[in-house]
């Protein structure tokens, strides 16, 4: 490798790395203090559930909140991918069931993914479905989804697995609008 070659890797790592973690930056301190106040904790409840406002979370932003001890990503995905999310068949799937509570014993085609009928709304558990990590997002991997770097398992657009260890696609939790701009978890 020439020397302008590493050059060029090395300042694209960076960029990658550094704008990971601007990102959770963000999302954590956007969410945590609308977590801290629609959660009171003498109410029982309201540690079953909680209420996510998602007004400000633009098309192709993702939110990470955190749900039951463990982070769960509320991403609205572009129309490039919903289409591509879409337009995978299921045969090319090595999880089919769309581990999804809330559509329970369907296939994992899109639709039965995305919370909405647009599929522009998706809500995941964040955690690897191989030995529990927290995969990179925002377009990451090989399908244009979510990466685990830990192993290499690669995540579609719909958060299905597409290649690596883990063997199944990434969770969904129990999920509902409850009006346009507000997700309830749980
Ligand atoms: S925990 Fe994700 S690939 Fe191993």
């Amino acid at each position: 490798m020439s020397q302008a070659e590493d050059t060029a890797g090395t300042r694209r790592d960076f960029l990658y790395y550094a704008t990971a973690g601007a990102g959770a930056v963000a999302t954590g301190a956007a969410v945590w203090p609308l977590i801290n106040q629609m959660n009171p904790s003498a109410d029982v409840q309201a540690l079953a559930s909680i209420f996510v406002d998602v007004s400000g979370v633009e098309v192709g932003q993702q939110l990470t909140v955190k749900y039951l001890g463990k982070p769960v990503f509320i991403r609205r995905r572009t129309p490039e991918e919903i289409e591509a999310a879409r337009a995978v068949p299921l045969a090319d799937l090595p999880d089919r069931a769309s581990r999804n509570p809330n559509r329970a014993g369907t296939d994992a085609t899109d639709a039965n993914r995305a919370m909405d009928e647009a599929g522009e709304w998706l809500v995941m558990v964040g955690v690897c479905t191989h030995l529990g990590c927290v995969p990179i997002g925002n377009g990451s991997g090989d399908f244009g989804g979510w990466f685990c770097p830990c192993h290499g398992s690669h995540y579609d657009s719909a958060g299905r697995i597409r290649r690596g260890p883990a063997p199944e696609n990434l969770h969904i939790p129990v999920a509902a609008f409850i009006d346009e701009t507000t997700i309830k978890l749980g």
